[in-house]
């Protein structure tokens, strides 16, 4: 039985004041951590404040990005090692976003999802088509030409620790969301490839969760399907009455 994992993307938004105030709202509202998993990704000048407000509470704190060294001369970069030294928790790896705009590739993907759990930091990993892959029936390939070269390396162990997140481009921020058939056939082929590449064990133990205009409105479905383990929210997690309803279906 995986747990639930409901993870907020707050992406390049809100200010200290703003990010403070979520987190009071939503520090008691987290459901039993027994039963599922909450956490906030929040732009990296905010991730001290969050982890002090919400210390105590069962709401976790991820970055958006690291880098994968554990430090050096890279300007404007976070080391895995700062983000446990303040105590984060999780950490979004190659987002869509990410691979789009900052030119990150496979490669540094793997690296990162390796420097994340040698620190202990639970990688959020993220892959996804385009439209344009979609269409022309590329998706189960392109997702699982992500998936292996982002585990390349990894053991059993590190896999079933790490998050998996499908998030199809073309679904982020539109208002398009899959179908939750389509989202769940795709996680589906994702676990599939973990079980291939691994064993079915750990194929059964990894959690993938969708990504791509959830909301409230759409949450219970897509957590009803077989191999959808929760939801990275970008949009829906911004304001705190929202946010706590996807916490509610996740319980
Ligand atoms: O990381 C979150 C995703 O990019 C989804 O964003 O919920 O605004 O579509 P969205």
């Amino acid at each position: 039985m995986r747990k639930p994992i409901i993870a907020g993307n707050w992406k390049m938004y809100k200010t200290l004041e703003e990010a403070t105030q979520f987190a009071e709202e939503v520090k008691g509202l987290a459901p039993d951590p027994e039963k599922m998993d909450a956490v906030i990704c929040s732009p990296a000048p905010y991730l001290a404040q969050l982890v002090q407000v919400l210390d105590g509470y069962p709401v976790a704190v991820g970055a958006q990005n690291m880098h994968y060294e554990d430090e050096g001369a890279f300007t404007g970069e976070v080391s895995p090692v700062q983000l446990k030294d303040l105590s984060v928790q999780y950490v979004i790896i190659g987002h869509s976003e990410r691979r789009e705009y900052f030119n990150e590739t496979d490669e540094a993907v793997n690296k990162k999802a390796k420097a994340a759990l040698k620190y202990e930091l639970t990688p959020i990993i993220c892959v996804g088509e385009t439209l344009e892959e979609r269409e022309a029936g590329n998706t189960e390939k392109k997702v699982s030409t992500q998936v292996k070269a982002a585990l390349e390396g990894l053991n059993d162990s590190q896999v079933k620790q790490s998050v998996i997140a499908y998030e199809p481009i073309w679904a982020i921020g539109t208002g398009k969301t899959a179908t939750a058939e389509d989202a769940n056939e795709v996680c589906g082929a994702i676990r599939k490839t973990v079980a291939e590449l691994y064993s079915d064990e750990t194929a059964q133990a990894v959690r993938i969760q969708y990504g791509g205009s959830v909301k409230p409105e759409n949450i219970d479905e897509l957590l009803s399907m077989e191999h959808i383990d929760g939801a990275l929210v970008g949009g829906a997690s911004l304001k705190s009455d929202s946010f706590a309803k996807l916490l509610e279906a996740g319980a």
